[in-house]
Formats: structure tokens, sequence, C-alpha cells
């Protein structure tokens, strides 16, 4: 319920900042009795532009938060806390300390990404929540109130009471309010099952969630979107949400080997956890730009080797099963296969091959035999580095570990060292285990097992990226922890899986259903880049069955689901076969100006906008689930009067995924600033446009 107060109470504190007073004031003359019900000013703060407001209270001894958008609900009450490990709770006989402000204002370049430019404008509220009695322990919550939604951290100082910090659960609560008769939707995968992330998404009311992954995605009667997810996971234990009931979801990190969940010396600070808030799913999208702004600058300087690129590989003949990853009569890595490859590549401007399976180890029992800087006999490493360098092409490495990630560090640096040697500037690595089934090692030899996503791996995967960028060495992560936006910190974390991707294409029962990157994009996208592995032309998996998608979907794809790590994943001999298809994936582009998500529904359908960056041309890719649909493509970012040439991959008639999936048409037309375009998507299907101005 909402927090009642009457007006006359309503005392502005001191410290409030110019902008956070304006949207105050915005919102007292836009909505006087809305207003009154954010709770407490003195611990309230609100966006720039004044609709969101996140208002802290004490309620029955414990802290609480609410979350309202316009002054109707949208996070009710809810509970702040931690299960210490030899300290009991820390939640009850609470009392908030005074707020401290500050508000921010700052666009930043990114090296790679979406946007070049992102925007940083948030007002800043810091409360000491205060244990009463003997303990007597403080934490600090730090909320940052952007228009697009919330992002707030605990801060543990350091204090002779609670020094070494041993975490059995968080107990922050996320209480959603209804926002209509029926509840909202929710889309999630399950969080704690065997299979880390890569699942296909569920659909359910949101008082049907189970245990989930974040980020979630919720769509409530009203048309209100909002996500739940964290940034900035470092050094702790990722969270899954699970349900205690109702609409009442609360954080259950993910589970160590020591016991508590998260073992840290104060003083240190949790990651955000965040709620991105929007009208609609296109909405939601932009405002996701609230997890990079939640992360800390760029560590690593000038990152100018981290690439954005597009690679083959010898790669899908394996999810094929006609070539193996280790060594014997159906080997793929071997020597010639790469030349073959390396070939392929600068002969159609592809930056980068791929080469799984080129080691000694493959596969052994929790990887206890990789050996990650010694090759297979039959693959010659300096040979194929050599004549990659003179054809103008670099080796992507690869580093599978089988979930063995204790053995990856001790070889690390030998690992990175070989790669570094034979100027490989980026690596796929792989965590390929079930849940719980990471392995590593305790100083005396002592096997334990760990979580994808515990604290053991969250600091890992940073271990990993410090050690990859002293050697300017790039890195996809599969099997990876999820995204948090870390990328800003360390720009060298450029992409990862995490998801689906088309590996379920070859073998996956079923295969991704053609409304799994509708879906995507509203979902695991938030969090960040996806190594999705499209161009499936041939649209074949396994023993040739069919895979349900059209030709110019698999071309959409390379727009709408982004990566700066793009791969062309089928094999070149059935690109020769599509050289239409082929012409668009050498052209599109990897590295964006600008991003418009311009139409979307979850699950359904959605249209994506990226201007190259550095250029002038957009290009703009559209998906659709199992359902044929004409969408009418407006394209606001061009200039009125302005002409351009687009040229469109889109189905051709007769086509569909229950129709002739290969048929696409590749049409030139001109158009100017201003029009409207309608398009045809076939079931299962989509298109991809190029718009280039006409001199
Ligand atoms: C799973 C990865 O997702 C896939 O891309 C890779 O080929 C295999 N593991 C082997 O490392
Ligand atoms: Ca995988």
């Amino acid at each position: 319920m909402p927090i009642k107060m009457p007006l006359a109470r309503l005392r502005l504190p001191t410290r409030w900042t110019h902008a956070a007073l304006a949207g105050v004031t915005a919102l007292l003359l836009a909505l006087p009795s809305a207003a009154v019900a954010q709770g407490d000013p003195d611990h309230t703060a609100c966006s720039p532009d004044g609709k969101l407001c996140f208002a802290l209270a004490i309620d029955g001894g414990i802290a609480t938060y609410r979350v309202d958008r316009e002054g109707a609900p949208v996070i009710v009450p809810s509970k702040l806390g931690f299960q210490l490990h030899g300290g009991g709770k820390w939640q009850n006989g609470m009392e908030l300390g005074e707020a401290t402000r500050a508000s921010h204002d700052e666009t930043w370049e990114q090296p790679w990404g979406e946007n070049r430019l992102v925007r940083d404008r948030y007002n800043e509220m810091r409360v000491p929540i205060v244990e009463q009695g003997r303990a007597q322990r403080v934490i600090d919550l730090v909320v940052r109130v952007f228009d697009g939604g919330v992002g707030f951290s605990y801060e543990f100082p350091d204090q002779p009471q609670l020094a070494d910090v041993r975490i059995d659960e968080e107990l922050t609560e996320f209480n959603l309010a209804p926002g209509g008769d029926a509840g909202p939707d929710a889309w999630w995968i399950p969080g704690g099952e065997w299979n880390r992330y890569e699942y296909l998404y569920h659909h359910t009311p949101a008082n049907q969630v189970g245990m989930a992954h974040s980020p979630i995605t919720f769509r409530r009667q009203d048309g209100l979107h909002i996500s739940i997810h964290e940034a900035a996971l470092a050094d702790y234990s990722a969270f899954w949400l699970q349900r205690i009931d109702g609409l009442r979801f609360r954080t259950f990190l993910a589970p160590s080997s020591q016991g508590s969940k998260v073992h840290r010396a104060a003083p240190f600070t949790t990651p955000w956890r965040t709620i991105t808030i929007a009208t609609d799913a296109p909405g939601l999208y932009a405002a996701s730009d609230i997890l990079l702004n939640l992360n800390e600058p760029n560590r690593l300087g000038d990152v100018r080797w981290a690439k954005p690129q597009k690679y083959v590989g010898i790669w899908w003949a394996m999810h094929l099963d006609k070539w193996s990853w280790n060594d014997g009569p159906k080997h793929g890595a071997t020597t010639q296969h790469t030349l073959d490859y390396i070939d392929f590549a600068a002969a159609h401007g592809f930056d980068s091959v791929l080469v799984e399976g080129w080691n000694k180890g493959w596969w052994s029992e929790s990887g206890r035999n990789f050996q990650f800087a010694e090759a297979y006999p039959d693959f010659d490493m300096d040979r194929v580095t050599a004549y990659a360098k003179k054809r103008g092409v670099e080796i992507m490495g690869h580093h599978e570990t089988a979930g063995n990630a204790g053995l990856y560090e001790r070889q690390l640096d030998e690992a990175l060292d070989y790669y570094e040697r034979h100027g490989i500037h980026s690596v796929k690595t792989g965590y390929v285990a079930d849940a719980g089934g990471i392995l590593r090692e305790d100083p005396d030899g002592t096997e334990q097992w760990e979580y994808h996503d515990g604290q053991f791996m969250a600091r890992h995967h940073v271990l990993v990226a410090e050690a990859a960028a002293r050697r300017h060495i790039a890195v996809d992560a599969h099997e990876p922890i999820k995204d948090t936006g870390l990328r800003r910190t360390y720009p060298n974390m450029m992409t990862r899986e995490g998801a689906r991707g088309f590996e379920y294409m070859a073998w996956g029962e079923p295969p991704n259903p053609p409304s799994h990157e509708p879906t995507l994009l509203f979902t695991r996208m938030l969090s960040g880049p996806f190594d999705l592995t499209p161009g499936i032309v041939s649209l074949e998996g396994r023993d040739g069955r069919p895979i349900p998608n059209t030709l110019a979907r698999q071309l959409a794809d390379y727009v709408v689901i982004y990566s700066p790590l793009q791969m062309a994943a089928d094999l070149p001999e059935n690109y020769l076969k599509r050289p239409d298809a082929l012409a668009f994936i050498k052209q599109v582009p990897v590295d964006w100006e600008q991003t418009r998500v311009l139409k979307g529904r979850i699950g359904e359908y959605a249209v994506v906008a990226r201007q190259r960056r550095g250029g002038a041309d957009w290009w703009v890719g559209g998906v659709t689930d199992g359902q044929a649909r004409t969408v009418s493509l407006d394209l606001p970012f061009l200039p009125v009067g302005r002409s351009y040439i687009a040229e469109i991959w889109r189905d051709g008639p007769g086509g569909g995924i229950d129709g002739d999936r290969f048929a696409m048409v590749r049409e030139t037309r001109r158009i100017n600033g201003g029009d409207s375009l309608p398009v045809e998507m076939m079931a299962g299907g989509g298109f991809a446009l190029s718009l280039r101005p006409a001199n």
C-alpha cells in the first residue's frame, strides 16, 4: 500500500540537488495527490525527469523500498537485508540515517558497442541503514534513479563488528505491483537447473514463475514493461530470483562450495540491483543502458586491439557431427582444414578464423586432460598463424575447459602467452558442464565444485579478462556467467553466450523456434551482447534436419541480435551456394554509431535499426515468430528530403517455414527520409536492409 503523507509535512531535505529538486517540483505540480504517496521525502530520490521515484522507509523495524512511476506503484514495499554467517540476520531493528545526495550528467564514449555515445544521467541518494541494539552494524544503501530505471547497491563500510563478511543469503525483495487485474506476464528461464542459461524462455503469468535467472522481463496489463537484473557482478555471487508468494520475489544467491555464498572483506560494495522500466518493449531495450552506466569506466585504457569483427570457423561441422573436436579420422582442426578456412576468410573479407579442437585433451571427464598450449600432432599452429598473417586474417583461439576452471587458471598465463606469441587477439572460452559442475582445487589439492554463476566464477571471469588484456586479447565466453555490463570496465569482455545459440539448430530438442529471437531481444539481450553464431544459410542441422527459419531470417539476426564478434557459422561450401545471402553477411557492420529498436512485442516480432559506426548508412533487421506479418517501416532517423538507396533481403513469395524457406527477394529501391516502407515477413521469417545516402 502507498505510504500516505499529508502534503504539509513534505519537507525538503537540505542536500537536495537542483536537478532532484526540479524533478520533485515538477512531480508535485503535475500530480499533487500522487506525489504525497511517495513516502518520506527525506529518503526519496526521483529520476531527472521526475517520473520515477525510489523511496526508502522503515516498516516494523525493517528497511523497505518502493518504486513509483508517475505516482503509481511499480514495486510495492519490499524488504532489504542479509543473512550473515555467524552473525544472524541483518534485517530487524533498523533505523535510517541522514541521506546524502548527488546528481550526475555525463556522456561517455564506448570503444565499441551498440551506441557510440551513452548518456549517464541520474540522481543519487546514499542512506546509512543502522542496526539498533547490540551489534549496531551499518550498511549504506546507494540508490541511483535514472529516467529509465533504478539501481541500488549495498555498501559494507569498514567496521570492526562486520569486517570479515560471510553472506549466507541476500534478502532483497522485489514485490511487484500488479498493474492490472490479471497481474503481469513474465518471460524467464529457470535458475538453479542443470543447464546454466541455455533454455527456451517460459512465458507464464508472473505468479507462476519458479526460480528464475535474471534478467527477467515482466509486462503488466497496463503495458508497463519491467526488467529485473543486476549490474557490475565482479566479486559476488549472481542472484536467481525466487518467487516467495504472489508477486513477491527475493534474491537467492548462487551457491558456493564454501558454505557462505559470498565471502568478502569490508569495505566492499555489492553489485547493483536493477529495475529497468518502460512503457513498451522497444523502450525497455533503450532504457537498459542503465546497466552499462552502473559499471565503472574502462580500466584497460586504449583498447583498439579489442576489435569488433566477423569470423568464420572450424565449428559447425563438429555440431553436425561431420568432424570431431578430438583427433582421429574425423578431426576438424587439422592444418589443412585451417588453411582452407583462412583462404575462404581472406577471399570474402572475414576478419578471423576460429579453430576449435586444436589443442590436446578433448574430451575428458571434467576437462582434466586439457592442455591449453599444446597442439594435436596434425595441427601446426606456427604454420597456420604465419599463413593467416600473410593473408591478412587472424586466428581466433579457443579454450574449452569442460568446466574445469581451476585447471584453466593454473595454465592461464602459459595458455595466453602462447596465443600472444602467435599473434592471436581473441579467444573463445567455454565452460561446458552442468550447473554446479565447475571444478577447482583448494591449495592443498582438494577438489571443490562450484556454480557457473557463484562468486568463484564471477572472480574467474575478471581474472581471465585481466590476464587476456595484458596480452591484448579479447574474450568471447561460452557457458559464461550472465552479462552484467562489465564490458564497460573491461572492454575486452567483448561478447558471450549465456543463452540458447545456433548450436541448438544443429542438435537441440527442439531447435530454437522462430519466437526465440523476438523473445531474446527483450530478455537476455537487455544484459549485453550474445554470440548467437547465426548465418546457417543451408537451413539444415544434423542429419539434414530442417531449421525452422527462412533464409532472410538468418540475415536479419545479424542486425537484431547484437554481438561485436559476429560469426558466419555455416560451412564455406554452403555460402558459395547462396551468394545473395553471403553478399549480405559480408557487408553488414558489427560496430554501431547508434541503435533504435523501432517496433516489437516480446516473443512475437522485433524490428531494429542501427547506424554503422562512423558511417552514414543504416541497417535494419526484422524478425517474426511463427506468424507471417507485414510491418510498416517508418524511418524517423532518416532526414526528411534526403534520398536513400535501400538494398533489401526479404522473404519471397511462397516463403515461410511451411513453404519454401529459401525463397528470398534481393532488391534495390530508392526511398526518401519521411517515407514509410511496408515489409512482409513470412512465418519464421524476417528481413534485412541497408540504407545508403544516394549521393
Ligand atoms: C559449447 C559452445 O557453446 C560451442 O560453441 C562449442 O563449440 C562447444 N561448447 C565446444 O567447446
Ligand atoms: Ca553453449
